[in-house]
């Protein structure tokens, strides 16, 4: 298997386990393009990639724009602020328009859950969601995940805390569905009303209490307090969520000395965790940052169809 058997990329539950790992595996063969002095592949010449962004990005846009750079792929991006959305346009009509310009792949990032999904429905191209509402961030999830399995080369028995503003996160669901899937034990932390029980549903372990998880955790995932989510307040006061759940360097002695630091960006520095562990180098989120680059080249290769491996070798 070289190639996913699919048009698109929507979220982590419509991906065979087998998928995810020919994710990860071909993620590593464009990480280490990256090393050499001509960075670019041919694989998607003459293809066109848009990024149709209807909320703010500075990782995953600029990581998708480089991934169709390093493919050798033309570009469009759509800024939807700058775009004729602006004028009251649809996001069908805007689709159309897209369609019109022969896109082969679309980039979408949307406020509304499912918003990919209904594009992926009413577009011959390639779909990948870039993040819709609290519901999936597929690819972030794989970037996550192959992170870790760059440190630790296994993802089976680890513990994983996610921490944090979980009910409002695409990246907790799309993490938490990858990490148990290549076989680690997560557990959710946070205050009681960011971490609801329904996500016992996924066969989570909870707790409110961050310093009673820390000496267990292989990774920990700081989550960003998502305010411009929250309609009302989840806890008395960014301080006082601080002292409870930011992680810090007193908390930091308590856990395992090669603790996997993560943290999906972008970070509310003094929110999540303090300054000195934000400078800590067991924090990996700038590793996650170029790891997103690799993992998004993989996944418009094997979209498109994949090609050996060995042939890309010797495209310098
Ligand atoms: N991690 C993430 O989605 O970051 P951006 O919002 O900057 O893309």
């Amino acid at each position: 298997m070289n190639s996913l058997k699919r048009k698109d990329l929507l979220d982590i539950q419509s991906l065979t386990t087998e998928e995810i790992n020919l994710i990860c595996k071909n993620a590593k063969f464009f990480k280490e393009v990256f090393t050499r002095s001509v960075k670019s592949v041919p694989v998607l010449r003459g293809k066109t990639v848009c990024t149709l962004f209807y909320e703010p990005s500075t990782r995953t846009r600029l990581s998708f724009d480089l991934a169709a750079k390093r493919l050798s792929a033309d570009l469009i991006n759509v800024t939807v602020s700058t775009s004729s959305v602006v004028k009251g346009e649809s996001l069908i009509d805007t689709v159309h328009t897209l369609e019109a310009m022969k896109a082969d792949y679309i980039v979408m990032r949307h406020g509304a859950a499912l918003a990919p999904h209904f594009l992926s429905q009413n577009i011959e191209a390639s779909v990948i969601n870039a993040g819709d509402g609290f519901h999936a961030h597929p690819t972030q999830a794989l970037l996550d995940a192959y992170s870790i399995l760059e440190k630790r080369g296994t993802l089976e028995g680890l513990r994983i805390g996610i921490v944090g503003d979980i009910q409002h996160s695409r990246v907790a669901r799309s993490d938490i569905e990858v990490f148990k899937r290549l076989g680690a034990e997560v557990i959710l932390c946070g205050p009681p009303t960011l971490v609801p029980d329904d996500f016992k549903v996924y066969g989570v372990d909870i707790s409110y209490n961050l310093d009673d998880i820390l000496p267990e955790l292989d990774v920990i995932n700081m989550l960003r307090i998502q305010r411009e989510r929250q309609k009302s307040a989840f806890f008395p006061s960014i301080r006082e969520y601080h002292r409870q759940f930011a992680l810090n360097a007193k908390r930091l002695e308590r856990c395992k000395q090669d603790i996997i630091i993560m943290h999906p960006g972008p970070m509310n520095r003094g929110v999540e965790m303090s300054n000195d562990v934000a400078e800590s180098p067991n924090l990996i989120m700038n590793e996650q940052v170029t790891n997103g680059v690799a993992v998004r080249m993989a996944i418009f290769y094997l979209l498109a169809g994949g090609a050996p491996l060995e042939e890309m070798s010797e495209a310098k």
